[in-house]
C-alpha cells in the first residue's frame, strides 16, 4: 500500500549536501574483481583505484598483465592479487574470508571472469559446454553470492553509509546472435547472467545490496585481439557493426563501473547498462 504523506521523510534538501565528486568517490570502500588480472576486469580495477577505492583482485592466472604491476604502485590505494578459481565454491569462499581478513570488508564487488569460447553449436562436447557455463554463470552466482552474504553481514560506515554494490558483466550477446562467431554456450550465458542480475537485485534491494549489469559490445581487450587474429573478417565487424563505427575502448566502460560501484547510483538497482556503440539501438548499416 502507498506511504500516505504523513510517513514520507520531509527533508528535501540532502541533494545539497552530496556533490558530484563525493558521490562518485570510492575512498574508503573496498571493492573485489573477479578476473581483474586482465582485460577488462584490470581496467575496472583501475578505474576503482583512480576513485580511491582498494582492491581485491581474484583471478586463476598465475601471471597477471604487465599493467597490474600500475594498479599495485600508482595509485595510493591497497591492491592485492589472489588466485583462485571461481568455479569451486569452498575454494572461492576461502578467498572472499582471506579478502576480509586482508581488507577488513567489502564495499563492492565486480564479477568480471568469463571466457569466450567460439565453436560451432554442433561441434560443442558436453565438457566444453559445462566449462562455459561453469565459468560464466556458475562463478558468477558463487562470486556475487559470497559478496552479498559479506555485505549483509557488515555495518555501514562512514565512507559507506548505503550498503554494497555488485556489478555482473553480460555482453551484447545476451540479446543477439553473433555476426561471425560461434558462441552458442557464451551467448546462453549471458542471457543467465542478465536474469540473474534482475532476480538478485529484487531479493538484495531491502538487505541494501544493488545489483546491476554491464553489456559490453566488442571491447579491444588482448582476448579479442587473438579471437580477430585467428578469424579473418572480424575485425571489420567490431568496427563496422556498432553505428559509432569504431570498437570499444575500456576507457569506455571506466566511468559506468565507478558510478554502479559509488553512492551516486544509490537508486539504481536492477538494471544493465549496454555500453555497445549502439550496436542494441539495432542499427547495423
Ligand atoms: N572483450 C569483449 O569484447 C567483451 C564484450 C562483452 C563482454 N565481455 C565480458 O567481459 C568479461 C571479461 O572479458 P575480457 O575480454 O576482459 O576477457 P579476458 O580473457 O581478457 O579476461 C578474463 C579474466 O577472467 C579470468 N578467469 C577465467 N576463468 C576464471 C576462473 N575460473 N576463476 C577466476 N578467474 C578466471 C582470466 O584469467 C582472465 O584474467 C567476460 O565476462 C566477457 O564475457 C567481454
Amino acid at each position: 500500500m502507498a506511504s500516505n504523506s504523513a510517513d514520507l521523510d520531509r527533508s528535501n534538501d540532502r541533494y545539497l549536501h552530496h556533490t558530484v565528486q563525493s558521490l562518485f568517490s570510492l575512498k574508503g570502500k573496498v571493492i573485489v574483481i573477479t578476473g581483474g588480472a586482465r582485460g577488462i576486469g584490470l581496467a575496472f580495477g583501475i578505474a576503482v583505484a583512480e576513485a580511491g577505492g582498494d582492491v581485491a583482485v581474484l583471478d586463476v592466472l598465475e601471471t597477471p598483465h604487465e599493467h597490474f604491476s600500475k594498479l599495485q604502485n600508482d595509485y595510493g590505494v591497497k591492491v592485492k592479487l589472489y588466485k583462485t578459481d571461481v568455479t569451486k565454491f569452498e575454494i572461492l569462499k576461502a578467498t572472499f574470508d582471506e579478502v576480509v581478513e586482508d581488507f577488513g570488508r567489502i564495499d563492492g564487488c565486480v564479477a568480471a571472469a568469463g571466457i569466450c569460447p567460439d565453436q560451432p553449436f554442433l561441434e560443442r562436447s558436453p565438457e566444453a559446454v559445462a566449462r562455459c557455463f561453469d565459468i560464466n554463470i556458475t562463478g558468477v552466482f558463487f562470486t556475487a553470492q559470497l559478496a552479498a552474504a559479506q555485505m549483509v553481514r557488515q555495518k555501514p560506515t562512514e565512507f559507506n553509509p548505503k550498503g554494497g554494490s555488485v556489478i555482473l558483466i553480460g555482453s551484447v550477446a545476451a540479446y543477439q546472435a553473433s555476426k561471425a562467431q560461434y558462441l552458442s554456450d557464451y551467448c546462453s550465458s549471458k542471457g543467465a547472467v542478465l536474469s540473474m542480475a534482475r532476480e538478485l537485485a529484487v531479493e538484495l534491494a531491502d538487505r541494501n545490496v544493488r545489483v546491476n549489469s554491464i553489456s559490453p559490445g566488442y571491447m579491444m581487450t588482448d582476448m579479442t585481439l587473438a579471437i580477430s587474429d585467428t578469424r579473418p573478417g572480424l575485425a571489420k565487424i567490431f568496427v563496422n557493426e556498432p553505428p559509432m563505427k569504431r570498437m570499444g575502448d575500456r576507457t569506455d566502460l571506466k566511468g559506468a563501473c565507478v558510478y554502479l560501484l559509488s553512492d551516486a547510483s544509490a537508486y539504481h538497482t536492477g538494471d544493465d547498462l549496454l555500453i555497445t556503440g549502439g550496436i542494441h539501438a539495432g542499427r547495423t548499416e
